[in-house]
């Protein structure tokens, strides 16, 4: 027993350095004067943003012609949604004046939130621009009475506050225009079975123009939100190389790419409201609403509470996020007042705990039992959610020395703490300072060192080895594919690898599967499984892309001995693309009455 313990410990020194989750690495290349990790440093610091989906939609507030759009429906949605003909929806633009508009009130209710950037819709799937387009009347300057450019007067309101001005602009969906996507209901055009058409008369007449004018006329923008991809890789490259022509340093996000091909973009996204559920090793953002719309709706009263907020936001930020978090004004301008309430609460917060947001990176440790982690150089921040009854806060797998620890809120009154074997116990007040989530800032003597995740076998013996507990090595990353799954990618030699640290129980002998799409194009590479001193060798078999994973069996391996085991995935050889999309590996015993004869 000792011996294995001993073993097992050797083996998580070796492994130690490599981490999860905190190795970041900046997405798909573009051809731009400035490197990505540029870009992104503004980015990597905000961690917190403000969405705002505004446009005519807003006025009709889920309602049309005495229909309503049932809660849980996106109302920014509603033209199509209903099928509302063009002409009429241009009509009921036409009455869009939000007179109540005060760029001021919405900035200050940004900085109040403590968000560092904000995203304004510029130009959402039905096509009205929320600024002076040049390009196109159906603007709001030129087809209302409201005659004023809000884009312009928030844009100079949040510089004024210091928060980075970002533009959505929604590039291939356009239901006012007759060669773009998604308006079927008007006209009989799929621009994907005629993309020179669709490029001729809508990319180079309306979305490239538009995107132009945007980039030159309203000062830098912290980054461009793209939505709902395009067809080609040529075409979303396009966009971006756009950006970067006018504003070098402008960030793209990952949107603007495809939906079934190779991420493009500075940083990628979630689906909508979508939460991660382990570390991912490249810039990441999710997307969501406060309540259950992007545009404002009369009828949708599901407000998430502040608590719910900020837990999310500390869960996104501890697995190396931004939350991007919506609001829907109203059709005179105003924000409806449940969202200015959870707002300021939420601000609330992190004005007390900003340290333990801004700046930091996700936390390298897997799961904690009260809450969660966030990291800046030497210090640890400890999210505690759920207050220990007994006053031990409790540590596993740090090996790094701990200096001092205390409340991020009381600097002054250090804790007592106990450090022992990777085993940190930190003796906390009775109560927490904050009834969400009490902050406690842990001072380490060099940056942490964290146990890797330790696979444990299942009572049938079975061996799971996932996404999560997956420790990557070389190249090889934790990433998003296009349609906000999980994946491990981008690596192409012998060097990029995937291990897992196992602690088995019941040695044996192991039936193989393992998990991922490939396309049709990386058949027959060769790679290695290897699990302790025994290996598979293996060719990939095209799955079928757009990421249509599939499991295939590998054969069998032998586990000789209880006691950690080490299992590794990697190229047999260099390669000059994607080895696989890879998902998992499981290693299940085969029952010994099936072996013995
Ligand atoms: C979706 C919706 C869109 C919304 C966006 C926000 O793609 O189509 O209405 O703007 O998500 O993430």
């Amino acid at each position: 027993m000792r011996g294995s313990i001993r073993r097992f410990a050797s083996l998580a020194v070796a492994l130690v350095l490599l981490g999860h989750g905190v190795r970041i690495q900046a997405a798909d290349d573009q051809t731009t004067p400035t490197t990505k990790e540029q870009r992104l440093e503004w980015f990597r610091q905000a961690k917190f943003g403000m969405f705002i989906h505004w446009g005519p939609y807003a006025r009709l507030a889920g309602a049309w012609n005495g229909r309503q759009l049932p809660v849980g429906t996106n109302c920014e949605w509603i033209m199509e949604k209903l099928r509302i003909p063009r002409d009429e929806y241009r009509e009921a633009a036409r009455q869009f004046n939000p007179v109540k508009f005060d760029a001021d009130a919405w900035a200050d209710l940004a900085a109040a939130a403590g968000v560092k950037y904000v995203v304004l819709t510029a130009k959402h799937h039905d096509g009205f621009a929320m600024y002076h387009s040049r390009v196109s009347r159906y603007n709001i300057v030129d087809h209302t009475p409201f005659g004023r450019d809000p884009l312009r007067e928030l844009a100079d309101a949040c510089r004024k506050r210091e928060l980075r001005f970002c533009i959505y602009y929604s590039h291939r969906e356009d239901w006012d225009e007759p060669f773009a996507y998604g308006n079927t209901w008007d006209f009989d055009f799929r621009p994907e079975d005629n993309l020179p058409l669709f490029e001729e008369k809508y990319l180079n007449t309306k979305a490239r123009p538009q995107l132009e004018e945007l980039l030159t006329g309203y000062g830098p923008f912290g980054l461009v939100w793209f939505d709902r991809g395009m067809y080609t890789p040529e075409q979303g490259r396009a966009f971006a190389q756009l950006v970067c022509k006018y504003q070098p340093y402008c960030l793209v996000n990952g949107r603007v790419g495809n939906y079934d091909q190779e991420l493009l973009g500075d940083y990628q996204n979630m689906n909508d409201n979508g939460m991660p559920i382990g570390g991912i090793e490249e810039y990441w953002e999710t997307p969501q609403t406060l309540n259950e719309t992007w545009g404002y709706s009369q009828f949708d009263h599901q407000w998430k509470r502040p608590e719910e907020v900020i837990r999310r936001l500390v869960e996104i930020v501890s697995r190396g996020g931004n939350y991007l978090l919506n609001i829907g004004p109203d059709g005179e301008g105003v924000v409806p007042e449940p969202s200015i309430q959870i707002l300021r609460a939420v601000g609330r917060w992190v004005s007390a705990n900003g340290e333990s947001i801004y700046g930091t990176t996700a936390s390298p440790f897997h799961e904690l039992p009260w809450g969660y982690c966030t990291a800046k150089g030497k210090t640890l921040y400890l999210h505690v959610f759920d207050w220990p009854a007994d006053r031990r806060l409790k540590l596993r797998g740090l090996r790094t020395t701990a200096r001092s620890a205390a409340l991020l809120a009381k600097p002054a009154d250090r804790l007592p703490l106990r450090q022992e074997d990777g085993f940190l116990e930190i003796t906390v007040p009775e109560s927490p300072l904050d009834p969400v989530n009490t902050v406690v800032a842990v001072n380490l003597e060099a940056a942490p060192r964290v146990d890797p995740p330790v696979v444990s076998q299942a009572a049938n013996g079975t061996i799971v080895l996932d996404y999560i507990r997956a420790i990557t090595g070389g190249h090889t990353v934790k990433r998003f594919n296009r349609k906000g799954e999980f994946h491990i990618s981008k690596w192409t030699s012998p060097e990029d690898t995937i291990v897992w640290q196992v602690a088995v129980a019941t040695p044996g002998s192991f039936d193989v599967t393992i998990t991922y799409a490939a396309d049709a194009s990386w058949s027959d590479e060769p790679y290695v499984v290897q699990v302790d001193g025994s290996r598979l060798e293996a060719k990939v078999q095209p799955t079928g892309l757009p990421y249509e994973y599939k499991t295939i069996s590998l054969g069998t391996i032998p586990i000789g001995r209880p006691g950690p085991c080490q299992v590794l995935v990697r190229p047999a050889k260099k390669l000059d693309h994607d080895l696989m999309y890879f998902k998992g590996i499981q290693l299940t015993p085969i029952a010994p009455d099936s072996t013995t004869p």
